[in-house]
């Protein structure tokens, strides 16, 4: 037992928290082992810290739901899968897994090395690159335009909107991050309209044709409904995997050693997605309530209560991990939660390993002797280890 002087005080929704992540793990270090489902008083939250716990809360999805608050603020108005818990969060799920899957993403996976080909030629083209402009923001944004249905020329926009609609949980208590968060709605909804219009009566292989055409138990999908899964789609799709890719490149600039071994050996490459994964792990949480008295980790929880589960924690937690701090591409097993776990794990894991699979290797073939020129600008915010920019040097392999 921890005497109460001694005991870590952290603010689980304060966005600086989540900014500097050798601090952020110095506290979850301490909570794993002190106070593992932690109590940050000042917010009423329990903050999950262990790997095993994550999974028991994430597990038992009709006693810790999704319904009443996924994100630090609940919006009763967003109607999308995430937000929703079963039988109505699996029915809207299925209108696009089978399009998700491993072998429906594998017949994408040409288009995706070759759009990654046409940008590491652009990268090959100069020795130092602003990563996030030049590869990991365009990548992902320009897969979400082909996967939603926007033209693919919008990518700026969707990179804009998705930056924007992940500053969700600050935008209570930030008047210009509010009015951000609003006119990035404002403007995908516009962008959205025409083209679910002409998809209705003329569908394409594109998740806004699925949603426009779809019905659930004989009922069309509610307009409101197609808004909140494009938005969240934009946001889940384009940030976290720009997060993966922009960090994941920091971390081998560190280790050239494995950058070199991937380079050398490709069949490297899953084991090191897994890994980057772990160790950067974009989404920093996800939130739950206790629709009854139940218990984690030894933790009485009461009816009501708010749970917050702390993946970065999770992911390097010693008790499921050998040396959790230890960058290593060859891990394995690696039973990370980047992507969560249970009713609401990831739908979009094939397209992000297939991404972060295609990115890796061609980038690890092309260049050598990674060096930051300005460390990743990580911005504060509560759910991702969001980064606007990242300058980096390299020299093209002979
Ligand atoms: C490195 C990239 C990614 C990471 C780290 C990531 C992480 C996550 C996490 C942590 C969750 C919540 C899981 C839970 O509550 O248990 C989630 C859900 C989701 N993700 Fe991803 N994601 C990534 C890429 C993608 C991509 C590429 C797409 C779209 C193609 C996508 C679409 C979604 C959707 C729609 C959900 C909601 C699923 C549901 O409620 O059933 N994500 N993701």
């Amino acid at each position: 037992m921890t005497a109460a002087a001694d005991r870590l005080i952290a603010d689980l929704l304060d966005p600086e928290f989540y900014q500097d992540g050798e601090r952020m793990h110095a506290a979850f270090t301490w909570m794993r082992a002190n106070e593992p489902v932690y109590r940050d008083r000042r917010n009423g939250l329990w903050g999950i810290t262990r790997n095993d716990d994550v999974r028991d809360v994430e597990r038992r999805s009709t006693v810790f739901c999704s319904g009443q608050g996924y994100r630090a603020i609940w919006s009763p108005e967003e109607i999308n899968m995430i937000a929703q818990d079963d039988p109505r969060h699996r029915q809207q799920r299925l209108l696009v897994q089978g399009d998700l899957t491993g072998a429906a993403v594998a017949e994408r996976k040409p288009d995706i090395e070759a759009l990654v080909a046409e940008l590491v030629d652009g990268l090959a083209a100069t020795g130092e690159a602003e990563f996030v402009d030049a590869f990991s923001g365009q990548l992902p944004a320009r897969l979400t335009c082909r996967l939603l249905g926007f033209p693919e020329t919008m990518w700026r926009e969707v990179k804009s909107w998705s930056e924007r609609l992940m500053r969700t949980d600050m935008r209570e208590r930030d008047g210009e991050v509010f009015r951000d968060f609003f006119d990035a709605n404002m403007e995908f909804v516009t962008a959205l309209m025409p083209i679910a219009q002409e998809r209705k009566g003329c569908p394409a292989h594109d998740f806004i044709s699925t949603w426009v055409n779809a019905e659930i138990e004989g009922e069309p999908l509610p307009p409101s409904t197609i808004v909140h899964e494009v938005g969240l789609f934009i946001a889940g799709g384009a940030e976290t995997t720009r997060t993966a890719l922009t960090h994941g490149l920091r971390a081998f600039a560190d280790h050239p050693e494995q950058w070199e071994a991937m380079a050398a050996d490709p069949s490297l490459v899953p084991t090191a997605v897994e890994e980057v994964l772990r160790w950067v792990t974009p989404l920093n949480n996800m939130f739950r309530r206790a629709l009854a008295d139940d218990e984690v980790g030894g933790q009485e929880i009461r009816r009501g209560d708010r749970i917050i589960m702390l993946y970065p924690s999770a992911n390097r937690d010693e008790a499921v991990f050998d040396q959790p701090f230890r960058f290593d591409i060859t891990r394995d097993p690696n039973p990370h939660l980047a992507f969560g776990f249970g009713t609401h794990l990831c739908v979009g894991t094939n397209v992000a390993r297939t991404t972060l699979g295609a990115a890796f290797t061609a980038l690890s073939q092309r260049f050598t002797n990674l060096r930051p020129v300005t460390e990743p600008d990580v911005e504060a915010n509560i759910f991702a280890r969001a980064v606007r920019s990242f300058r980096v040097a390299y020299d093209l392999r002979s």
